[in-house]
């Protein structure tokens, strides 16, 4: 699977050790920044990986910041990004199946790595329930709305 990420500073050793983690399983994964731990703004990323999402690039993204908050709120701006801030197994599941997220987001202060690591390999086997199609169509008329 190619998978897209993306963190800040505050994420940028949680996703340094997700992709090795996702690249031993195989999977491709793009890095789309930040290189270092210099501190950046979460936004800038978060607008990068949704980009590649909703252009299908990548079959979905990561990102990653100190709580995941920060991200999930930006990318969430997105039209056509479904970003779900989750914390274990069961709302990463539940944001494949329910929610059909395009994006997980994961807090590096707040999730340890082999939390983290159980996250995406929950997320990559879950799959979409079309069940919930006529809500996950009703997002997308909220997006029509002008404010
Ligand atoms: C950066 O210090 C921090 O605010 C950011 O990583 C994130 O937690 C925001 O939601």
């Amino acid at each position: 699977m190619k998978i897209g990420i993306g963190s800040d500073h505050a994420g940028f050793n949680l996703k340094k050790s997700l992709i090795g983690f996702l690249t031993e399983k195989g999977h491709e994964v793009v890095d789309y920044g930040t290189f270092s731990v210099d501190r950046v703004d979460y936004p800038d990323y978060a607008l990068i990986v949704s980009k590649h999402v909703v252009k299908q690039d990548v079959e979905f993204g990561i990102l990653i910041c100190g709580t995941g908050i920060g991200m999930s709120i930006a990318a969430n701006k997105v039209r056509g990004i479904r970003a779900a801030l989750v914390y274990d197994e069961l709302t990463a599941r539940l944001a494949k199946e329910h929610n059909h997220a395009n994006i997980i987001c994961i807090g590096e202060r707040t999730t340890p790595l082999e939390e983290a690591k159980l996250i995406v390999d929950t997320f990559i086997k879950a799959h979409r329930e079309s069940r919930h199609e006529t809500r996950i169509e009703k997002i997308a008329e909220i997006e029509k709305v002008k404010n």
